[in-house]
């Protein structure tokens, strides 16, 4: 029986991607998403990839999402923690609800995650969490403390998760994405887009596969020696 791995925020987007890659590679895949019912569909229909909906910021619907999965699809060895969200401002202008939800989707969506999942695999002596964080993360950005906070913490988090899983077979490793052309970025004001791009050395935006190929590598057997590790893929804008 293939692997089974689940993709948070899986149906589009850089998640897309992932569960694309790790579809590829033979394993099972179910792809977790928040509302987004057309996209979701869409998604499912053109790959044949499941995809299943929760707010991975909700501690018991993670646990009941996992579990349904794995009364689908089989015990869970694989989670790719890419659900985020941006709610950017300075910090005099940002409510404390936009400070809450990045938090609580972002970071604590890992940690909802681990729990439901990291048992089971600490019990077969197999697993694999790559957990996605940001390049916002290691440099900071204005206008984003809730981001930045919620993106350095991911890296933290993988770290102390790794020491945990390293006896038991479960790596527990991080990426750092540089800007990637997806919705997320779109979103952002095109004259700024212009100068982020100008101070990206290799001259452009990443696409969600580079980020995928990353993910896919921490995802595979040969990878089982790699715990603890932030991946940087950035196009050389910051050096970590
Ligand atoms: N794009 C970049 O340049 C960039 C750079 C660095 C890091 N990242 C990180 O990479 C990850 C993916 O980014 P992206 O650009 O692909 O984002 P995106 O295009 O905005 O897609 C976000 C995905 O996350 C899902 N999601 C959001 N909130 C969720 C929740 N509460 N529960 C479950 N799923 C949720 C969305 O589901 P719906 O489809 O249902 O809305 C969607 O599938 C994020 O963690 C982001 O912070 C992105």
């Amino acid at each position: 029986m293939s692997r089974v791995a689940i993709v948070t925020g899986g149906t589009r987007g850089i998640g897309e991607a992932i569960s694309l890659a790790l579809k590829d590679m033979g394993y099972t895949v179910a792809a977790n998403y928040a509302g987004n019912e057309e996209k979701a569909k869409a998604f499912s229909d053109a790959t044949g990839i499941a995809s299943f909906k929760w707010d991975v910021g909700d501690h018991q619907a993670c646990l009941d999402g996992c579990a349904a999965v794995t009364e689908a699809l089989g015990p869970v060895d694989i989670v790719v923690n890419n659900a985020g969200i941006t709610r950017d401002g300075v910090l005099a202008k940002m409510s404390f609800d936009d400070w809450n939800e990045v938090m609580r989707i972002n970071l604590g969506g890992c940690f909802n995650m681990a729990k439901a999942t990291f048992g089971g695999m600490r019990e077969r002596g197999w697993g694999r969490i790559v957990n996605i964080g940001s390049i916002n993360g290691q440099a900071g950005q204005y206008g984003q403390v809730n981001y930045a906070a919620a993106k350095s913490g991911i890296h933290g988090f993988t770290k102390a998760l790794a020491q945990e899983g390293a006896k038991v077979g479960v790596t527990v490793n991080a990426i750092a994405p540089g800007y990637i052309d997806t919705d997320m970025v779109a979103a952002v004001p095109a004259p700024v887009l212009e100068k982020i791009v100008a101070k990206i050395p290799v001259g452009r935006l990443g696409q969600a596969s580079e980020i995928a190929r990353g993910v896919a590598f921490f995802c595979s057997e040969e990878g089982g020696f790699v715990t603890g590790s932030t991946l940087s893929i950035n196009g050389g804008q910051h050096m970590y």
